[in-house]
């Protein structure tokens, strides 16, 4: 049985792909701050095939604890999902620094603090994988939500680098873009380009783009979520900055 460690598992796209990698028949470790949501996740999934625990993804012993619990029972970390994260957005100057902090600490200090952890359990694992949920807003900067996009930026650096760094251990280190997703994060967005192209993509939508890349064989290192982010991702792959500028900038007034 193959065994994932998943991040933020308590609601939205955690969640549901907690649900569908259980019946894929993986082994899920679930993992949240919110640990009544991961508690309720592990009795609707079962015990045989769930184990949850606390997680506060800042939190480096803690980290080390909970692998240590899941790698107990498991034996092997064949996937670790970084998917906690936080969003705040608005106007930069109105989210006040604590925010940006936390952004930061949670969707880039968080996933660090994940990799660097898991690394003995990946490296004892053949043919392991890291996935981080990185975002469309990695593609290019977005206004009102500034520092979510450049902590996905990071994020974006970082798989890159890892991918690259880890190949000679054989773990891959890859990541998912998907544009809005209706959950909770979205709820009082504050973002232009929210206001105009809305969340079309369901937490099931990412969820199944996650699976996909687990029966890849050789995943590309990045995967944008939904016929837009697609279309953006290609377009911003060759067309020159100032287009890619100006057409971001339509996509946020
Ligand atoms: N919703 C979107 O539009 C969207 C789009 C692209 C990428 N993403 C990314 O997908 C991931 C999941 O987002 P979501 O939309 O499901 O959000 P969500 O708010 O629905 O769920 C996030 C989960 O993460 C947990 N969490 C937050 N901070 C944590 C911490 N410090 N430690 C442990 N758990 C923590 C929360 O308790 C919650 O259960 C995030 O990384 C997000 O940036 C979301």
């Amino acid at each position: 049985m193959k065994c994932v460690f998943i991040t933020g598992a308590g609601a939205g796209i955690g969640q549901e792909t907690a649900r569908l990698f259980a019946k894929k028949g993986w082994f899920v470790g679930l993992y949240d701050r919110d640990e009544g949501a991961v508690k309720k996740l592990a009795d609707e999934i079962g015990s045989k095939q769930a184990i949850f625990g606390k997680l506060d993804v800042t939190d480096v012993d803690g980290w080390k604890k909970s692998l240590a619990d899941f790698f107990d029972q498991t034996s092997q970390l064949d996937l670790l999902i970084n998917n906690a994260g936080v969003l705040y957005s608005g106007a930069f100057e109105n989210i006040t620094i604590q925010q940006h902090k936390q952004i930061i600490d949670i969707n880039v200090q968080g996933v660090i603090n994940g990799c660097h952890s898991a690394f003995p359990y990946l490296q004892t694992t053949p043919h392991s994988r890291v996935i981080n949920i990185s975002s469309a807003s990695a593609i290019y900067g977005q206004p009102d939500i500034a520092t979510y996009s450049a902590s996905k930026f990071a994020i974006r650096g970082l798989t890159e680098a890892l991918d690259n760094e880890w190949k000679v251990q054989g773990i891959r280190v890859v990541d998912i873009m998907p544009l809005f997703v209706k959950t909770a994060m979205v709820t009082d967005m504050k973002a232009a380009s929210f206001r105009k192209m809305g969340a079309k993509l369901t937490p099931n939508d990412v969820a199944l783009a996650i699976y996909r890349v687990t029966k890849e064989k050789t995943p590309a290192t990045h995967t944008p979520v939904g016929l837009s982010t697609r279309l953006l991702y290609t377009v911003s792959g060759f067309a020159p900055d100032r287009l890619n500028h100006w057409l971001n900038g339509l996509l946020s007034k």
